[in-house]
């Protein structure tokens, strides 16, 4: 980065640290969330003072370069920003952030990419929610939903081509192809999971399963952290451990996720309810109930799933108590994260162990 931007950001970020106190309203509730969510265990007030400050910079950053890229037509650029600033919890960003912090970068140095970390985020999901027919997200309506198919497909291209533009001003090539290569991995998992829907109870295997989550969730998850440190500067050996360290708090959080489908309200997620349930996509709560029912039982709860009725698999969940099991694993690798990063000298060593613990356990 240039010297002169970055003392402006670090001016930037100098200046939110200070006034933190006055300027809680500025995050989104989500981002809230994750930071009460973080530093739930934790009594540091100056560690609360600079995540919050961080949180700060990353939207600022994100809304100062969407509205520096804006163009035209309009209508394109209002549907890309539609879910970019409804608020996300921005964890992608912040491992970037962190990770970097970590192996001894700036934040400064990581905000750029932290920024096209979101973009790719937002674009994701745009997309994904497109594939997987679902009507809100982020506690607003979807973006297709609200400007429909076409423009949502091309507003998520805009954000993921805006991406490439900013981590090309500043990465490697090395870095470059790292990003490409989460994104080849995305699709490929994405692709992977669709091709899973409304399929037959012996094909739902959890070998497959995480096959699939590695591509479409661990794979960006790795790519957060693995940018933050070599941006940061990493040796060979703080890359590995911040890659297992993606790796499985990835594994946590779509775990999270799909429990969350099952049991959380649309309230607390922003997202539809049972979504996974209703379009008898690839959940792994729903597979562990299936695995431990009979085959004639689990037959007939895949015909009801895939006739829209979804009491007969919420009532298998429940005798199979698959949600206990789930969250146990969750927190497994969550645990697994934890003691990838554990006393390997790192900075930042207690808030990415906050942050696994959110991935395996949060509630929205
Ligand atoms: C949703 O990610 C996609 C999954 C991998 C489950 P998040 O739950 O992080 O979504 P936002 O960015 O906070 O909206
Ligand atoms: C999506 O997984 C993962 C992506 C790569 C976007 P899901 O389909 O489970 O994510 P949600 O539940 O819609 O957020
Ligand atoms: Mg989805
Ligand atoms: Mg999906
Ligand atoms: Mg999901």
């Amino acid at each position: 980065m240039d010297c002169q931007k970055g003392i402006a950001l670090r001016l930037i970020h100098i200046g939110k640290i200070i006034s933190s106190e006055v300027v809680i309203g500025d995050l989104d509730m989500r981002e809230r969330q994750v930071e009460a969510d973080i530093m739930r265990n934790s009594s540091d007030e100056s560690r609360r003072q600079e995540l919050h400050a961080h949180l700060i910079a990353i939207e600022e950053e994100i809304n100062r370069v969407f509205e520096l890229e804006k163009g035209e037509p309009e209508t394109l650029y209002e549907t890309a920003q539609h879910l970019l600033h409804a608020g996300g919890k921005r964890i992608r960003s912040l491992l970037t952030a962190l990770s970097c912090e970590a192996v001894g970068g700036t934040f400064e140095q990581a905000l750029p990419f932290a920024v096209a970390t979101e973009f790719v985020q937002t674009a994701s999901l745009i997309h994904d929610d497109v594939v997987d027919e679902d009507d809100t997200r982020r506690g607003v309506e979807s973006t297709h939903k609200k400007y429909g198919n076409r423009m949502a497909i091309i507003a998520g291209d805009l954000l993921i081509a805006q991406a490439i533009k900013i981590v090309s001003q500043f990465a490697s090539p090395e870095l470059m192809r790292m990003v490409a290569d989460a994104g080849v991995k995305m699709c490929e998992g994405e692709a992977s999971d669709i091709l899973m829907y409304f399929t037959t109870p012996k094909m739902l295997t959890k070998e497959s399963y995480f096959e699939i989550v590695k591509r479409k969730t661990v794979s960006f998850m790795r790519a957060a952290t693995k940018i933050g440190g070599l941006v940061g500067d990493a040796t060979e050996e703080q890359l590995k451990i911040l890659d297992s360290f993606g790796e499985q708090m990835g594994y946590a959080f779509q775990l999270r996720d799909d429990i969350l489908d099952v049991i959380a309200s649309a309230n607390t997620t922003g997202k539809t309810v049972h979504s996974d349930l209703k379009g008898s996509k690839t959940n792994y709560v729903l597979i562990h109930a299936l695995n431990l029912c009979t085959e004639s039982e689990a037959e007939k709860c895949m015909d009801h799933l895939n006739n829209g009725n979804i009491e007969f698999a919420l009532d298998l969940i429940r005798r199979t108590k698959a949600v206990t099991h789930a969250s146990a694993l969750a927190q497994e690798y969550a645990e697994k994260a934890k003691d990838a990063i554990t006393d390997k000298g790192l900075k930042n060593e207690e808030l990415l162990c906050a942050l696994a613990d959110h991935a395996g356990d949060r509630d929205f």
